[in-house]
């Protein structure tokens, strides 16, 4: 129980703190939102969307799971994205993942792991896509972070696939979406050079990330 109790202290003490920095913050949040991203991260504590690119509450709309995917039947993530597009018409996208993620390990590792084998099947998938490329990669750990990226990557361009985004470009709205790791060891975010924001670059996008390693030399030699 006073694990529980500690964090309505610490909430108390925040909002202290917060107001006497300034009187009127919760006020006119109170109003609106109005952020102008989307984050979709991972549910992993250590990558905490506001506080790694040290946003303050309103500025960061979020959407976490189990190894940031973005499913085209999970009514949960598209909900999301519809009202960020449609609603608060955000103008930025942000796929963030993170080197060592358990998820993406977890898809890699052959084990049951229950009912969430089934979530992680997605990144298997990914996998598959990629086989030539991670085969080649001897270190587990190396394979594993490798992974995490195209994991990424393919989540960029199943946001650029949806519906909602499609709609959005077709409507003359200026939204884009990038992917970006996360690396627990620095605290470093680091882009992976997809951003996509009409179809031609989504087109563009597809073929090049599955037809050279090139990416990957730099991204790999920057870590
Ligand atoms: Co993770």
């Amino acid at each position: 129980m006073e694990k529980i109790r500690k964090l309505l202290e610490n909430n108390r003490s925040w909002s202290d703190r917060v107001v006497a920095d300034d009187a009127d913050f919760f006020r006119g949040l109170a109003q609106q939102q109005n952020p102008d991203y989307l984050w979709i991260g991972c549910s992993d504590s250590r990558v905490s969307a506001n506080v790694i690119v040290d946003l303050a509450p309103g500025e960061i709309f979020v959407h976490r799971n189990v190894a940031n995917l973005v499913n085209h039947t999970d009514m949960n993530c598209l909900s999301v994205i519809q009202f960020a597009v449609e609603v608060l018409q955000v103008e930025h996208i942000i796929v963030c993942g993170h080197y060592g993620c358990g998820g993406v390990a977890a898809a890699l590792d052959g084990k049951r792991h229950g009912l969430i084998d089934n979530w992680l099947r997605h990144i298997q998938d990914t996998a598959h896509l990629y086989a030539d490329e991670l085969a080649a990669i001897t270190s587990n750990e190396a394979k594993i972070d490798r992974l995490c990226e195209l994991n990424v990557v393919e989540q960029v361009i199943s946001v650029a696939e949806t519906t909602i985004i499609g709609d959005a470009w077709k409507r003359g709205q200026d939204v884009k979406i990038h992917g970006w790791i996360y690396g627990l060891k620095d605290g470093l975010i680091r882009e992976l050079g997809i951003s996509i924001c009409n179809e031609n670059d989504l087109e563009r996008s597809r073929k090049r990330f599955l037809l050279t390693d090139e990416r990957h030399d730099a991204t790999t030699a920057s870590k």
